[in-house]
């Protein structure tokens, strides 16, 4: 099978500081491919280049399509979507208007049947401050889903999140890709998450590559318990 999402050599220079170097990760319809790595390891960086908010160096393809000069808006359109680290709603807009705000940017779509999968029917007239963190990180999700992408960037979705509240978001990213089809990269320091839905892992320390492969895999790797586990002991 063909990656539908190639990334291949990115990097990342902020000043002098090497924020990346050399990653390369493809990601495939109906799979969802974890980024993990220690605080400051690159991850977030990564998705800001690939997701084309970020210059960076490398080469990003689509469907084999060169996209790496494709700026975000166009990318956001081709199916490219992500989520960030910290919540981007905007806490005075009700949850319906920032859905309809996002669809716009998407190119169009509805959004009825995504409130529906992830349980925000009831809340689409509440403005984002008035719902549950939880909640809060579920629209953000919603946002991210918007229009159908093919290809899903996550941020630490988890991040903040209750276990039982992780759980319910771990069940919908093995829906969304799926039933949904589509490419997920779920960044993520919830290990539970990650080892219940990921597929396949990249491990990233100090902005290098250290290793990839399927979780249990990853898992025993002594380079990755050294550099990750060790240090989030
Ligand atoms: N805008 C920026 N300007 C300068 N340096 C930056 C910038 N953004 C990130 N960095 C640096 O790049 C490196 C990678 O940061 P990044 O945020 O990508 O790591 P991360 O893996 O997402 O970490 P975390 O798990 O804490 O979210 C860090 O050393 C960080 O300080
Ligand atoms: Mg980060």
């Amino acid at each position: 099978m063909s990656a539908l999402f190639r990334c291949v050599d990115i990097g990342k220079q902020y000043g002098g500081l090497v924020a990346l170097q050399g990653i390369s990760l493809s990601l495939e319809v109906g799979r969802v491919h974890g980024l993990i790595g220690p605080n400051g390891a690159g991850k977030s960086t990564f998705i800001d280049v690939v997701s084309g908010r970020t210059p960076g160096t490398g080469h990003v393809y689509l469907d084999d399509r060169d996209i790496t000069r494709v700026p975000l808006s166009e990318r956001r359109r081709m199916g490219v979507s992500r989520s960030f680290q910290r919540t981007s709603i905007f806490p005075a807009l009700t949850i319906r208007e920032q859905l309809d705000i996002a669809a716009h940017g998407a190119g169009g779509g509805h959004t009825g049947e995504l409130t529906d999968m992830l349980g925000l029917a009831d809340v689409l007239d509440a403005r984002a401050e008035e719902v549950s963190y939880g909640q809060q990180r579920l629209v953000d999700l919603a946002l991210a889903l918007v229009g159908n992408p093919r290809v899903l960037l996550l941020d630490e979705p988890a991040a903040g999140l209750s276990v039982a509240e992780s759980q319910t978001l771990a069940a919908h990213l093995e829906e969304v890709a799926a039933r949904w089809k589509v490419a997920v990269l779920l960044v993520e320091h919830d290990m539970d998450v990650v080892f219940r839905v990921c597929h396949v892992l990249t491990v990233l320390a100090s902005g290098r590559w250290l290793v990839a492969g399927p979780p249990d895999e990853v898992r025993s790797d002594p380079a990755v318990i050294g550099a990750y586990f060790g240090s989030a002991a």
